[in-house]
């Protein structure tokens, strides 16, 4: 039996076409169904999503139910007149596309919009959540685009196991653009739901990023994001077309009926083609207005070219694109009017959708294709045109569409800038048959090879990946029960050489307000005296404090000693030990204390910790919601200003840290090695990020035990420092 994806999208595949008492289905528009077509021989693809506007007084919607699930796998979503407006007209269209799209002053926000929004994401992950339930574990959920953010968390809230990816389609915006969304928490808590998310282009990924930083606080690796309960991959997969699909469009016999209709548009002009849904993100006035300045800077062309602009109509209830169609209809009128005189008018503006075979005849016959949205998540115009044409054409490409990362051999033009797009009109309809052979040929190839199948298949891969790694590092993550306490006890005594690295704050002993506050106590000297009494066993202590502290709390104890995150490493009775290499200035010191003098006059509470080769800025003492809001500042400063320096930022437990990169607690083991010690027995514990390193630096038989709540690679948990105080004794007692 084939695995089963069930493909979840605000649109089905198909919109149903109501006439008098029957119906019948229609494609959609958007291109997912033939995006994840190539799957179909692999996968079970299972649909849920929704059939378009449909009167349910002239139609019973169970029988549409049912024509849907046996013709096309479909599970319909039917949405209410009010759900259809505030959640697809309302929050969908006027407040996230807009934002999405860099264009807040098409925001039209209505409260109630929102709870709608969030009621509708329900009611699609109530249905995931019933087949997932009546189908099996390997099913796998892949969620598409803006209208469905909250549906991963959704899920995931009622099935933790479930195997979630989400595609955004549009663009991601910057972190300042994201920050203007009403609940933008709530958005990005809602994708973070999935095991993998995917973005059409790499800045999208950034931005992302830098909105997790900014609006929860939350760090991230370059393409992965660890929660508490799961771990989350992100991607860059730019979505393509399928060159065979449309070059078997173009085999049909009915094709040269197609030719024939737009030649008799062309008459033997060059024709200039653009193709967009009539949306304000597309730069459609702007475009127009450059043809008009190309006319009127070369009259004599006038009655040699023709602008084709197709505009299929979109989302005509939302105010702003009705007047959008007003705006470009003057517009064209004005370049209708300019050239009366002749015979045939330079522009034919066609507000329709036309079928795939007939767009495919325009892109044939376009000597030039005019690109030019504002900003845009792809766009696939541009890539079809490349696939049909394959070595000729020219391309004019907005540098803001998503496409322009891929396809650098077009004119690159930026849409606002309406000089720019006239230039570069003289310049395509100049530009030699070589020249024109070469950009071409370059795209064609890119696109062949990064088609939509590679796009769907390369994604789908991912996910699934995601979600076996997610198996493998959090399933072993378990409590530390007395069953395992006794298992750990009888390896440790058969063992015979034994090592215990145990961080000291939050682990051996209570994190407290201020750091000095936190010296060991009675019972902790005592653990410290018994367990160091122990045979055959090396204790360490592996933190990041400076070395003084460390050693005037600790150093009475026959214990290794590793401070400063592993930069000193001081063995039983000996000298401290530097792992500086050399060469490494510390001139950044000083610039790094300025930044968090900065942060200590502006946040109440802050203090600057110094370390030899590490600075640390602490704020529990701070207002909490405040303190945290200064940390993610300082860190994305940080980040930005150290770039490319071999240093670490790490945000700690309300304490970031600057320090060198590549020297953590970790280190200990190498270096203990390098001594000529060797164990058959290892256990670590820690409780925070820092950590994390001695956790994966262990051997793989190693006893690793996180201590408190978080993401961890440890594969053992316990509560906090009275049950590990209580491990170690029990550990000691023989
Ligand atoms: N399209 C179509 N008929 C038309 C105009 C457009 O089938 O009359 C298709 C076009 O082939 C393309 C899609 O609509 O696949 C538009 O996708 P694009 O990424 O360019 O823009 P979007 O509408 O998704 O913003
Ligand atoms: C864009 C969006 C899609 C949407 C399509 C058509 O491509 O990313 O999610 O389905 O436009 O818009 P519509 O509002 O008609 O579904």
């Amino acid at each position: 039996m084939k695995q089963r994806i069930l493909v979840v999208a605000n649109r089905l595949p198909v919109a149903i076409q109501v006439t008098e008492r029957s119906f019948h289905f229609q494609p959609s528009p958007g291109g997912l169904a033939s995006a994840l077509s190539a799957l179909n021989d692999a996968y079970e693809l299972m649909w849920i999503g929704w059939p378009g506007e449909v009167d349910l007084s002239m139609i019973q919607p169970e029988n549409i139910s049912t024509e849907l699930k046996k013709e096309y796998n479909a599970s319909a979503i039917f949405l209410t007149r009010r759900q259809l407006n505030r959640f697809y007209f309302g929050f969908s269209n006027r407040v996230l596309w807009p934002v999405l799209h860099y264009l807040p002053t098409h925001i039209d926000y209505d409260e109630k919009d929102f709870r709608v929004y969030r009621e509708v994401n329900r009611v699609f992950a109530d249905r995931i959540v019933e087949e997932l339930q009546a189908g099996n574990t390997q099913d796998i959920v892949w969620v598409h685009d803006y209208q469905l953010m909250l549906v991963p968390a959704m899920v995931r809230e009622k099935i933790p196991e479930a195997r979630i990816g989400f595609f955004l389609h549009t663009p991601f915006p910057s972190s300042e653009m994201f920050r203007a969304l009403p609940y933008r928490e709530e958005l990005l808590k809602g994708l973070l739901g999935s095991n993998l998310i995917g973005f059409q282009t790499h800045s999208g990924l950034r931005h992302f990023r830098s909105s997790l930083l900014h609006i929860l606080g939350l760090d991230s690796e370059i393409n992965r994001i660890d929660l508490e309960d799961h771990s989350v991959q992100i991607g860059a997969y730019p979505i393509s077309v399928d060159p065979a699909k449309i070059a078997a469009a173009m085999e049909e016999p009915d094709f040269e009926e197609d030719l024939r209709i737009v030649r008799q548009i062309k008459k033997g002009r060059k024709m200039i083609l653009s193709v967009d849904r009539l949306d304000y993100t597309k730069g459609i006035p702007e475009r127009l207005s450059a043809y008009k300045k190309f006319l009127e800077r070369n009259p004599e062309k006038a009655g040699e070219v023709v602008l084709v602009q197709v505009a299929v109509p979109s989302r005509t209830k939302i105010p702003d694109y009705r007047h959008l169609k007003d705006q470009v209809e003057v517009i064209v009128m004005d370049i209708i009017e300019a050239h009366e005189t002749l015979p045939d008018s330079p522009i034919q503006f066609m507000y329709r959708s036309l079928p795939f075979r007939r767009l495919a005849a325009f892109y044939r016959e376009a000597d030039v294709a005019l690109v030019t949205p504002y900003f845009d998540g792809m766009n696939l115009v541009a890539k079809e045109y490349v696939a049909v044409k394959k070595d000729h054409g020219v391309l004019v490409l907005s540098e803001l569409a998503g496409a322009a990362s891929e396809l650098g051999e077009a004119i690159i033009i930026n849409p606002w800038n309406r000089d720019q797009i006239s230039d570069a009109l003289e310049t395509a309809l100049e530009l030699g048959q070589d020249e024109c052979t070469r950009r071409m040929t370059a795209m064609y190839e890119r696109v062949k090879r990064n088609n939509v199948h590679y796009w769907s298949r390369s994604f789908l891969e991912d996910l699934i990946r995601s979600t076996e790694e997610h198996a493998d590092r959090h399933g072993p993550v378990m409590p530390l029960n007395i069953q395992k306490r006794n298992e750990l006890k009888e390896v440790m005594e058969q063992s015979s050489r034994r090592l215990l690295l145990l961080d000291y704050d939050g682990t051996l002993a209570e994190i407290q307000n201020l750091p000095l506050a936190a010296a060991p106590d009675q019972e902790l000297r005592e653990i410290m005296e018994r367990i160091t009494a122990l045979k055959n066993t090396d204790v360490a202590i592996v933190t990041g404090r400076k070395r003084q502290e460390i050693e005037d709390w600790m150093g009475k104890f026959p214990v290794i000693l590793s401070a400063e995150h592993g930069l000193w490493i001081r063995m039983v009775g000996e000298d401290w030990d530097k792992q500086l290499p050399e060469s490494h200035d510390l001139a950044w010191l000083a610039t790094v204390e300025d930044i968090f003098e900065q942060f200590n006059l502006k946040t109440p509470g802050s203090f600057t910790e110094k370390k030899e080769a590490a600075l640390a800025w602490h704020y529990r003492l701070s207002d909490p919601t405040f303190g945290k809001w200064q940390a993610r500042e300082l860190v994305m400063h940080l980040k930005n200003m150290l770039s490319g320096a071999p240093l670490d930022v790490l945000d700690g437990k309300s304490v970031i840290e600057v320090r060198v990169q590549g020297i953590h607690k970790g280190n200990i083991l190498p270096y203990l090695e390098g001594t000529g010690r060797s164990y058959d027995f290892h256990m670590a514990a820690g409780d925070d990020a820092t950590d994390e390193h001695l956790f994966q630096a262990l051997p793989s038989d190693g006893w690793s035990i996180k201590i408190g709540a978080g993401y961890t690679h440890a594969h053992y948990r316990l509560n906090g420092v009275r049950d590990f105080r209580s491990l170690l004794k029990f550990l000691a007692d023989s």
